[in-house]
């Protein structure tokens, strides 16, 4: 059986997961929103027309902050569509899923589902077809208390108090041909400098967000982050980054190979956001806000990802079934967003409900959980605390990862990949240590022997691991506990020294009381 070790120090730590490493994205596409969380005479509906299933499992997954309303939808949004009366709201064809919007949800009854699901709100502003203005104009609407035109306008419309956003996207994927008003990363840096400071002016206390690479294999990435921060860097706290992980070359250990991919990704944006402080001689730090993250290939490109002409109302589109093998590569990148706690400060993943979601629905019936629900809830209850440094000694192996729409660079080298992938966080306040462990070899076991220099008196609280036999098994509406964590046997401690074997293509969870 091949061996891996891991060595761990509890004072020796990357950074404190923030409550916002937690998140997740809910954009108008598809039945993301309507059949999804919303669904006005659903038999779980409440008055508002939340479906109340699909609340229960959102408060199980665990999300902490909710992106929304998109994504490429954001760019062609009008927000003032969706305020106000809900019968005089306008019926809009909407460009970027080929849909029709009819706007029956809208910022307050997002702001309402967040407080349903005891989450933060996060919103995006349109830097696409818009600007500045409507972007402050929004701020004013959502966090000015009263006695001007649009803090007034809210009060109108019911919601008395302001609704307090914090979090803040400038726009969304700008660098993105696909995206409307797709600018330059000059054009796209001036308007975003600009709307951030009317929209500081309006609340000096929001956090804003710039946008980054849609992801890593755009050409123009790099060059993107080093002049959207020449502009930016004095207005805005983070840099957007996403990804998408994918298995379109049908070469599972490619695939599970990727994650790491993310690890380089957040290192390099790093980078370039330091070398543009260390410009300008300045000690502040931007920080990495991976708000769109997930695994997301079959139904993203080909005829299901856009819809044909019809103009359909929310659309069945991008609704993902994800398998084991996918929640194992998904669950490589979790641990590439918790080895990144000190500067990935917010992630989401992309997205909650329906659309390349962790749950499922159907419209007027029920709703599951996905594969990737399970690495993701996990995440988020046993993640919270210090990340500690780990050293690992893994066999590893070398792959080519295919990664389409990168031009010539079809193909990503990764050379010396290990087979274990692992995360540790320890929670001084709960004496736990709990810790994340990928064994990405698909045929052999591996035996894994923790040192976790410092703790004494380890018991094993919990252990679990999620694997099947069948990489390509799924869960649905017939099945949906097909796949579920089960416990993991076997452990053994003495002292400081934790020992277990990890099955072939598994993700294992293992929570330790640790003094
Ligand atoms: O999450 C789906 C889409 O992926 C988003 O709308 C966009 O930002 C990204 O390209």
């Amino acid at each position: 059986m091949p061996v891996a070790t891991m060595l761990l120090d509890k004072n020796f730590t990357i950074g404190k997961t923030h409550p916002r490493l937690f998140g997740a994205f809910a954009e108008h596409l598809g039945r993301c929103i309507y059949g999804g969380l919303f669904e006005p005479g659903h038999p779980t509906a409440d008055d508002r027309g939340f479906r109340g299933d699909v609340l229960a499992l959102v408060r199980e997954l665990g999300p902490t902050i909710i992106r929304y309303p998109g994504g490429n939808f954001v760019s062609g949004y009008n927000w003032e569509d969706g305020v106000g009366p809900v019968e005089e709201r306008p019926r809009r064809l909407e460009l970027a899923w080929m849909s029709t919007e009819t706007n029956r949800f809208g910022t307050n009854e997002f702001i309402d589902w967040c407080r349903a699901a005891e989450v933060e709100p996060m919103l995006a502003v349109n830097l696409g077809t818009r600007n500045g203005d409507a972007a402050r104009n929004l701020v004013e609407y959502c966090n000015h208390p009263s006695g001007t035109y649009w803090s007034d306008l809210r009060r109108a419309h019911g919601w008395e108090r302001p609704h307090g956003v914090k979090f803040w996207c400038l726009g969304n994927e700008m660098d993105g041909p696909w995206q409307m008003e797709a600018k330059t990363a000059t054009e796209y840096g001036r308007i975003a400098t600009e709307a951030a400071k009317l929209m500081r002016l309006v609340d000096p206390s929001i956090e804003l967000a710039a946008c980054g690479s849609s992801s890593r294999r755009m050409s123009t990435f790099g060059a993107w982050e080093q002049t959207v921060l020449e502009h930016t860097f004095d207005h805005v706290d983070y840099i957007s980054l996403h990804t998408y992980l994918n298995n379109y070359a049908d070469d599972t250990a490619a695939f599970l190979a990727s994650p790491d991919l993310m690890d380089s990704f957040i290192e390099e944006v790093v980078a370039i956001a330091d070398a543009v402080a260390a410009k300008r001689r300045s000690s502040k730090r931007i920080m990495m806000s991976f708000d769109e993250w997930n695994v997301w290939y079959r139904t993203r490109r080909g005829t299901e990802a856009r819809v044909k002409p019809g103009w359909p109302v929310a659309p069945p589109i991008l609704e993902e079934i994800y398998s084991m093998k996918d929640a194992l590569a998904f669950g490589g990148a979790v641990l590439a967003l918790l080895n990144h706690a000190d500067r990935v400060r917010c992630a989401c993943l992309a997205q909650l409900v329906n659309a390349i979601a962790p749950i499922m629905t159907e419209t007027g019936g029920s709703a599951w959980r996905q594969t990737i629900f399970f690495p993701f809830a996990q995440m988020s209850r046993y993640g919270r605390g210090h990340v500690l440094r780990t050293q690992l000694a893994s066999p590893t192996y070398d792959t080519r990862y295919y990664d389409p729409q990168s031009g010539n660079d079809l193909y990503f080298p990764i050379q010396g990949v290990p087979y274990v992938k692992a995360s540790a966080v320890y929670d001084p306040d709960r004496h736990a240590l709990n810790l994340f462990v990928l064994n990405r070899h698909l045929e052999e076991e591996i035996a894994l022997t923790v040192s976790a220099r410092g703790f004494a008196e380890l018991e094993v609280e919990q252990a679990e691991e999620l694997r099947d036999d069948d990489l390509d098994a799924v869960n649905s509406k017939e099945q949906p506990d097909r796949i579920k964590p089960g416990r993991l046997d076997g452990i053994s401690i003495a002292k400081d020294t934790v020992r277990m074997s990890l099955a072939p293509a598994s993700w294992n969870v293992i929570r330790l009381h640790a003094e």
